[in-house]
């Protein structure tokens, strides 16, 4: 069992156990009283169960369904009831438009053979999987929507930052956490 800002979340050897990538995006979250927030890639539901004491409303989704059911057993464990937790491959499984849309993604080079590790791996070049949520992202999000976003030094900050701007975003690293051979980096954008 891990305690994290008054959480009680309950880890499974399947799951991505939270550490200091999530820790970032948990200590910078935007989110706003009223909001209906999206987490994508949602592991123990950490990063939702916070968004959910101030949103309105918030979903969390994983390719994982291990991760979704003990996100929803997290949920329960809190007494948290405005979320609402669903497998889904990024935005296969999702309807609507959100004013937060968060994800911490997996992105070291490979291919994931068993659930857990879909955490780390993003594909053959790291990217894959955030490249496909950046080129969905925007049809989730409403007018002037927010996306949070956290990854690696190692694949290409710039390259998200890049892609964000010429998608019409306002794109910038709002924190950095320097880690053994890279730096986790939050990368905050606003539609224009
Ligand atoms: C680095 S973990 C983050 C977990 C949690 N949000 C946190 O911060 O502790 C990345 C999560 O993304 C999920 N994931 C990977 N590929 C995905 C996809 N295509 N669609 C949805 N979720 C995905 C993984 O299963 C994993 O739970």
């Amino acid at each position: 069992m891990l305690r994290y800002m008054g959480l009680k979340l309950k880890l499974h050897p399947q799951v991505y156990e939270p550490v200091e990538d999530s820790f970032l995006l948990a200590e910078n979250l935007k989110v706003r009283k009223g909001d209906f927030a999206l987490d994508m890639g949602t592991g123990t539901g950490i990063i939702a169960l916070l968004m959910a004491r101030k949103a309105e409303f918030v979903v969390g989704a994983d390719i994982n369904p291990i991760a979704v059911e003990l996100a929803r057993e997290n949920a329960r464990l809190n007494g948290i009831e405005n979320v609402e937790f669903l497998v889904s491959d990024l935005f296969e499984n999702i309807d609507g438009k959100f004013d937060l849309i968060t994800f911490n993604a997996p992105y070291l080079p490979g291919e994931p053979e068993e659930p857990i590790d879909m955490a780390l791996l993003g594909g053959q070049s790291g990217r894959e999987v955030l490249n496909r949520f950046l080129e969905e992202v925007g049809d989730y999000l409403k007018p002037r929507g927010r996306l949070q976003i956290v990854q690696s030094s190692i694949t290409g900050v710039h390259e998200t930052l890049k892609k964000l701007e010429n998608m019409g975003f306002k794109a910038e690293v709002t924190a950095k956490k320097h880690m053994f051979f890279e730096d986790i980096v939050l990368i905050q954008a606003q539609a224009r």
